[in-house]
């Protein structure tokens, strides 16, 4: 099988993990947490880093850290991870979704000034499997209607737009350390601010909102989204290594690229934009909307053959949790629509080889030959 994912641990890992083992260090309260907060912060630019349990609890705490609850709005893509809108919705907002474009697969900007309401506190933006969104719109609304930005960077750790690293945009930024990211801690996920309220606030969620000088009082309700000295002690020996990831994942974009050019009916993910060049978290490729094949039936004759592969993103305004809950209604968004049925994503985790892309290029031109 040629897995869709496979981390690269062949660094310092092993020897950070033993001087965990060997310390006893092995809870939240061990040094390599604040030695990842402290370099991962400074790797992006930015004043405070907190590490927590994985990237999804990054946002449940970061929106409830910004102030963001019950009567506010927050504007988001549809195309995007489940966690960006239930965090939003579990503090008791309302998610206000956008479209995304075709070609970049990245919120589409002018949308987002329609669905502007007085309700409205806090812009997410979600870059999207390499790509940064097109951040100056952006930026120029959130000063004009005076929002919140929360930028979710869990899928470009390490790209830059227009030269500015991502995670350095948002009030707050989130990351997620899940083994198919560009770094890894097994689970994890980092949390990071210039507002040092912000930072202790969410310091203070992340550890059931333990409050000095009594422990086990409590004024509020937090959660344990802690990240261990283990986890820590692997995203340090990571992210010494990010540059060369980034390059590795640029290879293997640049590898797909050539092999699959020319495959009638599959749109390849655009290498550049006038802001950014892809750094290729995942290789996502888009079915021809003239064609009846779907992403699953792909996938499906992928795995015959020994390869793994993933959809694309499905809708939040399309989630059954969220109809269930009456949220979202009469919302339609064709663009994420047709990527959910037509996109797919094949393996480009860092440890592919170049006979491995090889392989999969050889077996999708196969299948797309008998597509119909
Ligand atoms: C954009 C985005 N945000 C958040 C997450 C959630 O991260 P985690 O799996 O670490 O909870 C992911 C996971 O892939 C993601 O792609």
């Amino acid at each position: 099988m040629i897995p869709i994912n496979e981390p690269l641990l062949n660094g310092n890992e092993k020897k950070y993990l033993a001087e965990c083992i060997d310390s006893g260090w092995i809870s939240s309260e061990g040094p390599f947490v604040t030695e990842l907060e402290n370099k991962f912060a400074n790797r992006i630019g930015r004043k405070y880093g907190v590490a927590v349990a994985n990237g999804s609890v990054a946002l449940d705490a970061s929106i409830v850290a910004l102030g963001i609850g019950v009567g506010d709005e927050v504007i988001m893509p549809t195309f995007t991870i489940i966690s960006c809108a239930s965090a939003i919705v579990r503090a008791g907002a309302t998610p206000v979704l956008v479209d995304v474009d075709l070609d970049n697969w990245n919120m589409c900007t002018d949308e987002i000034e329609s669905k502007i309401s007085c309700r409205t506190k806090a812009i997410m933006v979600v870059h999207i499997y390499g790509l940064p969104v097109d951040m100056d719109p952006i930026i120029e609304l959130v000063k004009k209607y005076d929002l919140l930005l929360i930028e979710d960077a869990a899928e470009v750790i390490g790209q830059e737009y227009k030269g500015k690293i991502c995670g350095s945009f948002g009030n707050v930024s989130t990351f997620s350390f899940y083994p198919n990211k560009h770094i890894t801690t097994g689970e994890g996920g980092m949390i990071l601010t210039d507002d040092v309220k912000v930072a202790q606030k969410c310091r203070e969620l992340r550890n059931l909102s333990f409050i000095p000088p009594r422990r086990f009082i409590h004024e509020e309700l937090g959660w344990n989204f802690r990240m261990t000295n283990l986890q820590a002690a692997l995203g340090v020996a990571q992210l010494e290594r990010l540059d060369e990831f980034i390059e590795k994942k640029r290879q293997i974009g640049e590898w797909y690229n050539s092999l699959l050019d020319g495959i009638n009916g599959l749109k390849l993910p655009l290498g550049e934009v006038h802001y950014a060049s892809n750094i290729y978290w995942v290789y996502g490729l888009l079915i021809d909307k003239n064609l009846e094949i779907n992403a699953l039936e792909i996938m499906k004759q992928l795995h015959d053959y020994g390869i793994g592969s993933r959809p694309f993103f499905y809708p939040m305004h399309n989630q059954p949790v969220f109809k269930k809950m009456g949220i979202f209604k009469n919302v339609n968004l064709p663009n994420s629509e047709y990527l959910s049925e037509k996109g797919f994503y094949v393996p480009s985790g860092l440890g592919l080889t170049f006979e491995q892309a090889v392989t999969v290029a050889e077996k999708l031109k196969t299948i797309m030959s008998n597509a119909r």
